[in-house]
């Protein structure tokens, strides 16, 4: 990693170039990326168990992770929601720091498992989180019937989710991220 990157904890003087970062690097039109908002930001930095961070060159922000200590209905799992890092200075290890800064606060939060979930063909994100201690669990796939009444835009990955109904859903341990080990039906 570039020596002048440091990693610090995430506070309100980076919201601003965190959103722009996550709306450069994330496509908002594409599940699981649709609930990619403020709101989503926010709720993580009011949550008690917080552990985000933000990668800074100077006062450029390069690099965030943004966990917390929600997970489903689960006290001591933890939950990994948005990892990223600016395309100008990927490959260079910002992410893997990020991902020992937000793990590590994680586990003296008191988290027995630190849950993430990533998009089948994210190679880049899959790899990074296997060299950074996580496996892959179970497999869940969101099958999606769109009604045939109504004409929508794009093809059937162009499911919103309006901001907060994925966090809303995690919590109810319906589905986690992507859809990724929701709770077994019982
Ligand atoms: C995923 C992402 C955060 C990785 O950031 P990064 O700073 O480039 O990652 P690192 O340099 O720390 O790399 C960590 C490991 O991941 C692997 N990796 C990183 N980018 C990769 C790529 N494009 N293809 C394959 N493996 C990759 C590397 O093998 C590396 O391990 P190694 O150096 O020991 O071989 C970055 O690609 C990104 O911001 N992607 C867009 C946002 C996103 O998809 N976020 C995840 C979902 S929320």
């Amino acid at each position: 990693m570039h020596p002048d990157i440091a990693i610090v904890p995430m506070g309100l003087g980076h919201l601003r170039q965190v959103i722009d970062l996550g709306y450069q690097v994330f496509d908002t039109h594409a599940k699981p990326y649709t609930s990619w908002s403020l709101t989503s930001v926010a709720e993580h930095l009011d949550s008690a168990g917080k552990s985000c961070w933000v990668a800074v060159d100077s006062d450029r922000v390069v690099g965030f992770v943004l966990a917390s200590m929600e997970f489903e209905l689960r006290e001591d799992w933890a939950y990994l929601e948005w990892i990223a890092v600016s395309p100008d200075v990927q490959g260079h290890g910002i992410a893997s720091k990020l991902m020992t800064a937000c793990c590590d606060l994680l586990f003296r939060h008191g988290a027995a498992r630190i849950v993430t979930d990533v998009e089948n063909h994210n190679t880049a994100s899959a790899t990074m989180m296997r060299r950074n201690g996580f496996t892959e669990g179970t497999t869940v796939t969101l099958f999606v019937r769109p009604n045939p009444d109504e004409t929508i835009a794009g093809d059937d990955e162009q499911v919103t989710l309006g901001p907060g109904t994925k966090r809303d859903l995690i919590r109810r341990g319906r589905i986690t991220g992507d859809g990724r080990h929701g709770r077994l039906p019982r």
